[in-house]
Parts: structure tokens; C-alpha cells; sequence
């Protein structure tokens, strides 16, 4: 049994610091993950459909077809958003990293003759120039990001869209903080579960560090002796800070609402939604 390993990983980690394998792009996480994502009964990966219909109405109002033609979905998933995108006239790309859920997207798409192009990547590495009339990052990927990785992301969006174009982006904010609970627990499980197949036990650590940032740590302990860990991150923001960093970014904000169905925002609000423009 590795102990060391296992003790290694008990040391608290260092802000944003990753694991070894991202944890969307594990084999069996991302087969359950998908199942995540198309589970009507919660809204763990993904929005439920109702909300993800009435969204894309909403954005069908605010950056319509005539003027937004061409957009890009980062971090699409299964494609919930881009298909119904795609149906409404907007012509659409979408990126994921996760290729169990480009290859659902795919099948849904080839399906019902939906024009996507689906493209397996991280957006991180993606890099194109004056593209696309709109870019979507929605569900509060943002968040997940360390700051760097957020500044990178800015840059890539902005290097792709046209001028004029614009981003709508979510977050969730500093009241959706207030549920987090600091806490460790640890559970046996006698068969396959989220995390795992067969008999195994999973060591769980949410952790509120400063400045708004959280950690929701697994460690995964198997039967075949190996051990797993996997650090999940998460910034969450005021109104002031996910602008000051849009603006950094040279994007000027047009509007926020508390969502991206288009609610009014308010201090209660548990995520912010903001639309911005490519400056410059
Ligand atoms: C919370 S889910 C949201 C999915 C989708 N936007 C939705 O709301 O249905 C985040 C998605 O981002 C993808 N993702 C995370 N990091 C990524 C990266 N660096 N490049 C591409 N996709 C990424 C994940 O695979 C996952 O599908």
C-alpha cells in the first residue's frame, strides 16, 4: 500500500495547485460525468433542459442570429446549448476537451443533421483570429480556473472574435459562497459509484481558502493498491472583480444579470452573468 503517497497528498495544497490528471478527463469519471451532464434530476454538470431552453430563447433576444451569427461554445459539453444554438440559425463551433461528450455531441448532432463543428481541444491550446461574432463559456467553468489560466483564456477569447464581438460568461458569486462548507470525511463504498468501479473508499477534503477560492479535494483509494487525487478549484466573485478582470482584458461590459436566463441581478444572487464586448 503506497502510504507515503497517500500522506503526500493529506499535505494541504497550494492554491490551484493541479493533480496529475485532470479530473474531467478521466476514463470512467467522464463516462459518469456524461451521465451527469443529461441527468434531469440535478444540475450537478449541467444545467436541466428547461433552464438550458429557456437560456438560449434569452440569448436568441440579446445577441441575435442577425448580428451574432457565428459563435463559438467553450467548454460545450454534450452539447446541450450548441444544438439548440445551432437550431435557432446561429452557426456554431463548440469545443471540449472531454471526448466522451464531443463524441455524444457529435452522434446527437449527425442525428438530427445539425451543422456543429465539434472540435475535441482545450480551450487553452485553442488559438484563432477574428472568428466568430460571439464566444459562450457558460455553467461557471471561469471559476474553475486558476487566475492565470483565466488571463489566458481572456486572450484566446479575444484574439478570436470579430470586432464588436462579445462574450457571455457566467460565475458564481460571493452569496453562492456562503454554502460552502469546510469539512474532511472519508466513505467506503462497496460497489462502483461516481469515482470508481468494484470496492473502494474515497477521502474528501473541501477546504475555503482566501480570497473567495475554494478546494474540493478526492483522494481515491483502490483495491489494486493504487491511490488517486483529484484538486477541483474554484474562484467565485463580486460583481467588482469578474468586471475589473474583464476589463483587464480589454473586453467593455454591455450588461450583467443574475443568469443566463436573463434575471435582474441583485446582492442575493448565487451567480452573475455578463455579457462584454471586444475593445480595441
Ligand atoms: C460545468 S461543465 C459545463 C458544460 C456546458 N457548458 C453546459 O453547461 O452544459 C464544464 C465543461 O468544460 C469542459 N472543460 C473544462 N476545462 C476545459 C478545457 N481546458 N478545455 C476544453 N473544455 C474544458 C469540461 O469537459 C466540461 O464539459
Amino acid at each position: 500500500m503506497p502510504v507515503k503517497q497517500i500522506i503526500h497528498y493529506f499535505n494541504e495544497p497550494k492554491q490551484y495547485e493541479k493533480s496529475e490528471r485532470e479530473f474531467w478527463l478521466d476514463p470512467y469519471i467522464s463516462k459518469q460525468l456524461l451521465k451527469a451532464h443529461l441527468d434531469q434530476t440535478n444540475d450537478g454538470a449541467s444545467r436541466k433542459l428547461s433552464v438550458i431552453d429557456r437560456s438560449v430563447d434569452w440569448l436568441n433576444e440579446v445577441v441575435p442570429t442577425v448580428d451574432f451569427k457565428k459563435v463559438i461554445d467553450l467548454g460545450c459539453g454534450p452539447g446541450l446549448y450548441a444544438e439548440r444554438l445551432a437550431k435557432k440559425g446561429y452557426e456554431v463551433t463548440a469545443i471540449d476537451f472531454s471526448k466522451n461528450s464531443i463524441d455524444y455531441a457529435r452522434s446527437v448532432a449527425n442525428e438530427q443533421d445539425l451543422a456543429i463543428d465539434y472540435r475535441c481541444e482545450s480551450y487553452l491550446s485553442w488559438k484563432e483570429q477574428d472568428q466568430y461574432d460571439l464566444a459562450l463559456l457558460i455553467y461557471c467553468d471561469y471559476g474553475a480556473l486558476s487566475s492565470e489560466d483565466r488571463k489566458l483564456l481572456l486572450k484566446n477569447i479575444h484574439a478570436s472574435l470579430k470586432k464588436g464581438g462579445k462574450l457571455v460568461l457566467d460565475v458564481f458569486s460571493l452569496q453562492k459562497l456562503t454554502d460552502f462548507q469546510s469539512e474532511n470525511s472519508w466513505k467506503l463504498y462497496e460497489s462502483d459509484s461516481f469515482w470508481s468501479t468494484g470496492k473502494h473508499a474515497v477521502i474528501s477534503r473541501n477546504k475555503r481558502y482566501d480570497h473567495g477560492i475554494t478546494l474540493e479535494q478526492t483522494i481515491l483509494l483502490k483495491e489494486d493498491d493504487t491511490v488517486e487525487n483529484f484538486n477541483i478549484w474554484h474562484q467565485y466573485f463580486d460583481l467588482h472583480k469578474i468586471i475589473s478582470e474583464l476589463e483587464g482584458a480589454s473586453f467593455e461590459i454591455t450588461a450583467y444579470y443574475a443568469d443566463v436566463c436573463g434575471n435582474e441581478y441583485t446582492e442575493q444572487s448565487e451567480t452573475i452573468c455578463v455579457i462584454v464586448e471586444k475593445k480595441g
